[in-house]
C-alpha cells in the first residue's frame, strides 16, 4: 500500500514536469514568433525610428501566402487585417485589397481594377470621398496599423504627398459643401415624388417629406442650383419667404398654395 502511493506521488510528479515543459515550449515559440514579427516590423522603420514605410512591393509580400499576415492599404495607410481573415484570405470575398491600395474599388466596387490607378481617387465625387475617409476609420478602429505606403499618398520618409495634400484639401471642401447641403436640406426639404400611367409625376410635401422632420408642410417648388442640369423639387415654407431667391420657381398649372402639384414631363 506505502509503494502504490509512492509509486503514484512519482507518476504524478513526472506528469507535472511533463506538463511545465511542454508548456515552456508552447510560450517560447510563441515569443520567438512575435518577435520575428517585430523584428521584420522594425526592418521597415525608417532611420529615425518614427515611422514604418513600405514598398508596394513589401506591402505585396504580406497575402497570407508569402508572409502568414495580412495587409492592405487604404489611402496609403498600411493595417494589418489577419484578424478579419475570414473576409481578405485567399478565396474570399475581398482577397482583393490584400497586399495593395485598393483604396478606389471600396467605393467603386470594382474588384478587378490592377491598373495604377487602383489608388487614385482625386476625381471621384464628395460622397465617395467622404465614404472612403469612413472606411479608413473603420480600419483603425477594428484593425492594427501598421505604417505609411510609399507611393501615391506618401514619400518613401512617410511624409505626405502633394496628392495628398490634394486630398485633405478636397476632402475639406466636401465636408463644407456636406454641411451647406444639410442647412439647405432643412430650409428646402426634398418633395415626395411618385409616378403612375394616368397621372405622369406627383410631387408633394408632408411634414416629414425628404426625412426633414418640421412643424410645416410647404409647397413644391423647383429650385434650381447651379452646377445642376435640372431644377429639383423642393418644399417651401410659405410662412416665411418665398422671394429669397430667384432660382425658385413655381410648377405650372399648380396653385400658389397647393401642397401636391402634377408634373407635367
Ligand atoms: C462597393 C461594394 C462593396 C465593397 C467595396 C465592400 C467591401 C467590404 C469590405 C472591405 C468588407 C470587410 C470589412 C472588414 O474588414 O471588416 C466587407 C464586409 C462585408 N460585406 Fe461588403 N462590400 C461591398 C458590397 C457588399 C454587398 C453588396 C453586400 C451584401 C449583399 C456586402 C456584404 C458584406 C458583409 C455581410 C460583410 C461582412 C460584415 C462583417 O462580418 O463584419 N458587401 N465589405
Amino acid at each position: 500500500m506505502y509503494l502504490r502511493e509512492i509509486l503514484l506521488m512519482y507518476l504524478n510528479y513526472k506528469f507535472i514536469v511533463a506538463g511545465v515543459i511542454i508548456l515552456m515550449g508552447i510560450l517560447y515559440k510563441k515569443y520567438e514568433h512575435d518577435n520575428s514579427f517585430v523584428a521584420e516590423i522594425n526592418k521597415h522603420t525608417n532611420k529615425n525610428h518614427s515611422k514604418i514605410v513600405l514598398s508596394h512591393d513589401e506591402l505585396s509580400h504580406y497575402n497570407g501566402i508569402d508572409h502568414d499576415r495580412l495587409y492592405l492599404a487604404v489611402l496609403g495607410h498600411v493595417f494589418d487585417v489577419t484578424i478579419g481573415n475570414k473576409h481578405y484570405k485567399k478565396g474570399s470575398a475581398y482577397n482583393y485589397f490584400i497586399g495593395k491600395d485598393g483604396s478606389r474599388a471600396l467605393v467603386t466596387g470594382d474588384f478587378k481594377d490592377e491598373s495604377h490607378l487602383k489608388d487614385h481617387i482625386l476625381d471621384l465625387h464628395c460622397n465617395d470621398l467622404l465614404t472612403l475617409l469612413n472606411w479608413r476609420q473603420t480600419y483603425k478602429k477594428k484593425y492594427t496599423f501598421v505604417g505609411f505606403l510609399n507611393g501615391r499618398y506618401y514619400d518613401d520618409q512617410g511624409k505626405e504627398t502633394n496628392y495628398m495634400k490634394e486630398v485633405k484639401n478636397r476632402i475639406k471642401q466636401c465636408k463644407v459643401e456636406k454641411i451647406k447641403a444639410e442647412q439647405e436640406n432643412i430650409k428646402y426639404p426634398p418633395c415626395n415624388i411618385a409616378w403612375n400611367v394616368d397621372e405622369g409625376s406627383k410631387v408633394w410635401c408632408t411634414k416629414s417629406s425628404g426625412g426633414i422632420k418640421r412643424d410645416w408642410v410647404g409647397v413644391p417648388r423647383q429650385l434650381y442650383t447651379p452646377g445642376e442640369e435640372k431644377p429639383r423639387c423642393v418644399c417651401i415654407n410659405l410662412a416665411e419667404d418665398e422671394s429669397s431667391t430667384s432660382l425658385i420657381k413655381m410648377y405650372d398649372n399648380c396653385p400658389h398654395t397647393s401642397t401636391t402639384c402634377i408634373v407635367n414631363n
